[in-house]
């Protein structure tokens, strides 16, 4: 016999009965966006490598660390997707969705994958649930797909998250504002690495998680208090219509965003249980991405929620998500009345009752423990006895009360229970 394999590093499995509530996670996010218009859209799982470069940024760890890249037998670098958007962004290019009626609205969900450091919250293949709204620059399309990512999670019974709300700036402000945050780092007193990452990507280091240089960043510029007016108007005008919508945020000035590709309207949903990767869901507007891998001018924004920490978080919230049993119904035939069962068995499905049976031949102390274990309230015990006066017996696990039905009403008897 050969050695037992184990799943890849980092990679999350989900089995039953806990897969039940992965998929009434996703399900239960989905809802919103499809009750808002947005189409659904299946993508590839890698895509061409210049696709990530040029849309998420070459200087992001994500572009410049955490990607799956190879060669394919034709030579072409191609990469496992680490994120949907520029996907979806090359998609929308190539298939000239962005001709038709803007903006153009899209949900996806699906694993992607980062080489991250593996641990509780943070894996190697990662789920997201993610929606994309091309082609409007309408404040109130950046307060839809807030509140929507919002429903999602409150429509799960979550309440120990906040949404963290900012502006990036645009093209007009955010060049002004870079050379003043580049102006204050240089003064700091700061290591060679942070120096030169200070000329990279300044907005990262006030992300930096040492105490001696949070101590030094205390004073420095935020972009929210260097929007040019149109951005300032437009962000004023975003969180007015959040208040609207009774979706509750805190103005966070100091986000930090790992992707490159962020303008104006950028947020984070955090949640309080999770620990370090307290991070559930996290988007905004992206104003250049479509320019930048080759189609129109035109703006865009959306977010991706993390599934396998939006599940951790209804755990750590003691939630019931998703059916409380994986079954409705349990069929015992015994003796001769296992010829009977399969039909049975498929009119309690075709009914809409979700139901399993007993297999092979058992005796009834044994099929009955089979019962207990399957979960389902009812179980349906059909014996010789019974087959011959034409009746079944149906026991209640919750109550123990067994009842003898006609055969053809149990499906109705069973129904009513629902
Ligand atoms: P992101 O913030 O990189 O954004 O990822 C979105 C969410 O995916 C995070 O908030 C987190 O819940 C989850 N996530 C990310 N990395 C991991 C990981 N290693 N393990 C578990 N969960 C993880 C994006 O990907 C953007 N494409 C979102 C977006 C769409 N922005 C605009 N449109």
């Amino acid at each position: 016999m050969g050695d037992t394999i184990s799943a890849p590093k980092g990679v999350p499995e989900y089995l039953p009965p806990e897969s039940a509530t992965w998929l009434a996670v996703k399900e239960a996010l989905a809802r919103p966006a499809t009750l808002a218009g947005y189409g659904y859209i299946e993508l590839p799982i890698f895509e061409d490598t210049s696709l990530y470069v040029r849309g998420v940024g070459e200087s992001t760890d994500v572009v410049s660390k955490e990607m799956y890249t190879f060669n394919d037998r034709g030579d072409r670098s191609l990469t496992l997707r680490p994120e949907g958007t520029a996907g979806v962004m090359r998609s929308v290019i190539e298939h000239r969705l962005d001709r038709g009626q803007l903006p153009v609205k899209l949900w996806y969900a699906g694993p992607f994958f980062r080489a991250e450091r593996p641990q509780h919250g943070r894996y190697r293949q990662l789920q997201q649930f993610g929606l994309e709204a091309i082609g409007s620059d309408d404040p109130a399309l950046d307060a839809e797909v807030v509140a929507i990512a919002d429903a999602g999670f409150r429509s799960l019974g979550l309440t120990g998250y906040r949404l963290e709300i900012t502006s990036l700036g645009c093209r007009e402000c955010r060049p002004a504002y870079r050379a003043r945050l580049v102006a204050f780092l240089d003064g700091l007193d700061l290591d060679e690495a942070t120096r030169e990452r200070a000329h990279i990507n300044p907005l990262r280091v006030l992300d930096d998680k040492r105490p001696e240089v949070i101590a030094q960043l205390a004073g420095a510029p935020l972009m929210l208090d260097h929007l040019c007016a149109a951005c300032a108007e437009h962000f004023a005008a975003v969180t007015g219509l959040l208040d609207a919508h009774g979706v509750a945020y805190v103005v966070n000035p100091r986000m930090v965003r790992g992707l490159d590709y962020y303008t104006r309207t950028t947020f984070e949903f955090v949640h309080d249980g999770l620990g370090a990767q307290s991070g559930i869901g996290g988007g905004g507007r992206y104003d250049g991405l479509m320019t930048e891998l080759g189609g129109q001018e035109l703006s865009g924004i959306g977010f991706g929620l993390g599934l396998d920490r939006t599940f951790l978080a209804c755990q750590a919230e003691g939630l019931q998500v998703g059916p409380a049993s994986p079954l409705d119904v349990y069929v015992v035939p015994l003796g001769a009345a296992r010829e009977r069962a399969p039909m049975l068995v498929a009119e309690l499905r075709a009914a809409g009752l979700r139901t399993d049976q007993v297999y092979g031949e058992r005796g009834l102390k044994g099929a009955m423990k089979q019962a207990d274990r399957s979960g389902a309230p009812y179980v349906v015990v059909v014996g010789e006895r019974d087959l011959a006066e034409g009746v079944a017996q149906v026991k209640s696990m919750d109550t123990g009360d067994q009842v003898a039905v006609p055969l053809d009403e149990v499906v109705n008897h069973l129904k009513e229970k629902q």
